[in-house]
């Protein structure tokens, strides 16, 4: 949606054409939402930026066709390693030699995904944020394979797409989640214990420090499958970190597939 909003030819890339269908209703949604601020006295031009947006955007489930045309890759598919390593392995060979592959994994190395494939120097991390509409920040990750060219190219990307790039080195959780995920770790800690309410927890963070969601609100926002591939992993990787233990709440949510806003019910319910 960003991408296609400030001028770049995108192809929406996902399993099936009903998943398609439901991304495309979303992104038209979102962009009503842009729009109606963005061009509050001018719905003339705001009708004409919808149009343009959409004229950028296709959509495809054939990863492979596509990629033979594409000058950078975005991937964000489940976060799983091998899931991920298999596709970026089959994309190389089919992308012409220029092309810049990027993930947005929230918690996987980029150097091993970088690793499945043979362009290691055109290959680096972008991360964004939920809502990505909303949250201006990107983490451009450079592996030490990482070239400067391509650091720059996806630095200037991510610029293009109106947003502000931060860089960090190619370790757990970048710099965002390495802080954010803990702390939402130790809130369901907190309340486990029985120590406050998740209600008192939300309240707490949002008027006691500023922040626009509580840590259980924005659990359930992010997606608890995705919150919990993401300190499973760190977890094998260090058994020991106290920072990194799994969770028996948010392990039976999952197991209830209580997935947060997307399934209509996480830590709360939604109509
Ligand atoms: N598309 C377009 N616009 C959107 C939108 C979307 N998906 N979601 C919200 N908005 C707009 C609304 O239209 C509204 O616009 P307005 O000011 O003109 O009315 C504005 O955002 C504010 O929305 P709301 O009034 O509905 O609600 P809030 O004031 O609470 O804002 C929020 C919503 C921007 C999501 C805010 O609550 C927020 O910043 N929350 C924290 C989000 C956060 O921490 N994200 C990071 C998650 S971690 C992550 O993504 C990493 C991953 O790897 C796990």
């Amino acid at each position: 949606q960003v991408a296609a909003a400030s001028g770049h030819t995108v192809v929406l890339v996902d399993q099936s054409d009903e998943i398609l269908k439901k991304s495309t209703k979303g992104i038209e949604e979102s962009l009503k939402r842009v729009t109606k601020k963005k061009f509050a006295d001018k719905p003339e031009a705001g009708a004409e930026f919808i149009e343009k947006t959409l004229k950028n955007l296709t959509t495809s489930t054939d990863a492979v066709a596509v990629v033979h045309s594409t000058d950078l890759v975005i991937e964000a598919i489940v976060e799983n390693q091998e899931v991920k390593n298999e596709l970026f392995k089959r994309l190389d060979k089919f992308a012409p030699e220029h092309t810049i592959f990027a993930s947005n994994t929230s918690s996987l190395q980029i150097t091993q995904l970088a690793n499945s494939t043979t362009r290691q120097d055109r290959f680096g991390g972008l991360h964004f944020f939920n809502p990505v509409p909303m949250m201006k920040l990107v983490e451009v990750i450079k592996t030490p394979m990482t070239s400067q060219k391509t650091f720059e190219s996806l630095v200037d990307f991510s610029k293009a797409v109106g947003k502000s790039p931060v860089s960090c080195k190619d370790t757990p959780g970048f710099i965002v989640n390495r802080l954010l995920v803990p702390y939402m770790m130790e809130a369901v800690r907190l309340f486990e214990r029985g120590d406050a309410s998740k209600e008192d927890i939300d309240v707490a963070m949002k008027l006691g420090a500023g922040y626009p969601m509580g840590p259980f609100e924005l659990l359930d926002y992010v997606g608890l499958d995705t919150s919990k591939y993401i300190i499973d992993g760190w977890h094998s990787l260090e058994p020991n970190n106290p920072l990194f233990a799994p969770s028996p709440l948010l392990n039976k949510l999952v197991e209830e597939k209580k997935l947060g806003k997307k399934t209509g019910e996480g830590f709360y319910k939604y109509k």
